[in-house]
């Protein structure tokens, strides 16, 4: 018997594709045996290129295949849905980020999981791209002194996000808060420790339902200070993370190679190299050993539920400010 961990993915759009090579990339350890997306077509795409078999009813996938872990790549209406099938079947789950649309659908996934016992990831995968763990043992070595402040900016033109789910409140929750920030807001509690205090200011540019821009500021329990932004309207994409110590500065700088660079007083910058797998093929891994070794892993439902709520209480802060009218259309 083929002792690989058998892997099936529900949804099967963009990160959907992106999770089934990242499978394929750890080939070693786990293969994919199904796909599920209630477009036929984009489960017939998963099945032609991956060879596994498709479905386009998940409950029923879910039943013929009884996979050992899924991977749900659906947009964030469905999340908790397809979290419920699975925990149903006592079968791991690979959520993709935002956890849910809102904090009362986030706690329902905590107890959910809780109650279940199933094991459970939540995709905040910036935590397992190669040159933010680099970032992390640098600021933990305490090479950049005391940690004072934090910036990150997610940023880019989302061609056509008019027409896309992501602006539909029903089924996204909000915009790009929901989309990036969740990304963001987990970097700020892996990188630099749990956040104490967010505000936010929001805006909307595009003809959409949602927020399009954000702006948000940070406390953390440790008084390092943050500034987090992102947009879907600005070029050029830019997608930066810098730390500033006393005794020196790092950049994350997804754009460039090598991403990261540091500099302590008085010294240039030092470019520090990454040679490792991309941040999908590292959190599958993850995920994929997790679920043989029978191993918490390292993002929980708890992570993901953190970073709603963050959310929540930037939404509240972008409501208390004049002229952010769209905020409440968001939640
Ligand atoms: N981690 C990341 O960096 C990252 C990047 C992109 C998207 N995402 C997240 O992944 C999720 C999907 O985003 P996407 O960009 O792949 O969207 P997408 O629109 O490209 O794909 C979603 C797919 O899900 C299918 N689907 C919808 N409802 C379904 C259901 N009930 N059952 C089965 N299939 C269903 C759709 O037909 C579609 O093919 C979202 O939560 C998004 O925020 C994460």
């Amino acid at each position: 018997m083929d002792p690989r961990t058998r892997i099936a993915i529900i949804g099967c759009g963009g990160i959907g594709h992106t999770h089934a090579r990242a499978y394929a990339a750890n080939s070693d350890v786990c293969q994919l045996v199904a796909c599920a997306d209630v477009a036929p077509q984009a489960a017939d795409s998963m099945e032609r290129e991956f060879g596994c078999a498709a479905y386009q009813d998940a409950a029923a996938m879910l039943d013929d295949v009884r996979p050992d872990a899924i991977s749900i790549c659906t947009p964030p209406s469905s999340h908790l849905p397809m979290t419920q099938l699975a925990a149903e079947r006592g079968i791991a789950v690979l959520c993709e980020k935002p956890l849910t649309r809102n904090l009362p659908e986030a706690q329902q996934m905590v107890e959910l999981v809780q109650s279940s016992d199933i094991l459970f990831m939540n995709g905040l995968c910036h935590r397992f791209h190669g040159p933010v763990q680099q970032a992390r043992q640098i600021i933990q070595e305490g090479r950049l002194g005391r940690v004072i402040q934090f910036q990150n900016r997610f940023a880019f033109r989302f061609q056509g996000v008019e027409q896309r789910w992501f602006t539909d409140p029903e089924i996204a929750g909000g915009g790009i808060l929901l989309d990036t920030a969740v990304h963001s807001l987990d970097l700020f509690r892996f990188l630099v420790g749990e956040v104490a205090t967010v505000c936010a200011q929001i805006s909307t540019t595009l003809p959409i339902q949602v927020e399009d821009s954000a702006t948000l500021l940070l406390r953390s329990v440790d008084n390092v200070i943050g500034e987090i932004s992102c947009s879907w309207v600005t070029p050029p994409g830019e997608a930066i993370v810098r730390i500033y110590g006393t005794d020196g500065t790092l950049g994350i700088d997804y754009s460039r190679e090598p991403n990261l660079r540091y500099c302590l007083a008085g010294g240039d910058w030092v470019p520090v190299p990454f040679e490792g797998p991309d941040r999908f093929a590292a959190e599958t891994r993850h995920f994929v050993e997790c679920v043989r070794d029978g191993r918490q892993p390292q993002v929980t439902v708890q992570d993901g539920a953190r970073a709603i709520a963050l959310i929540d209480q930037a939404y509240a802060s972008a409501t208390r400010e004049s002229g952010n009218q769209f905020s409440e259309a968001a939640r």
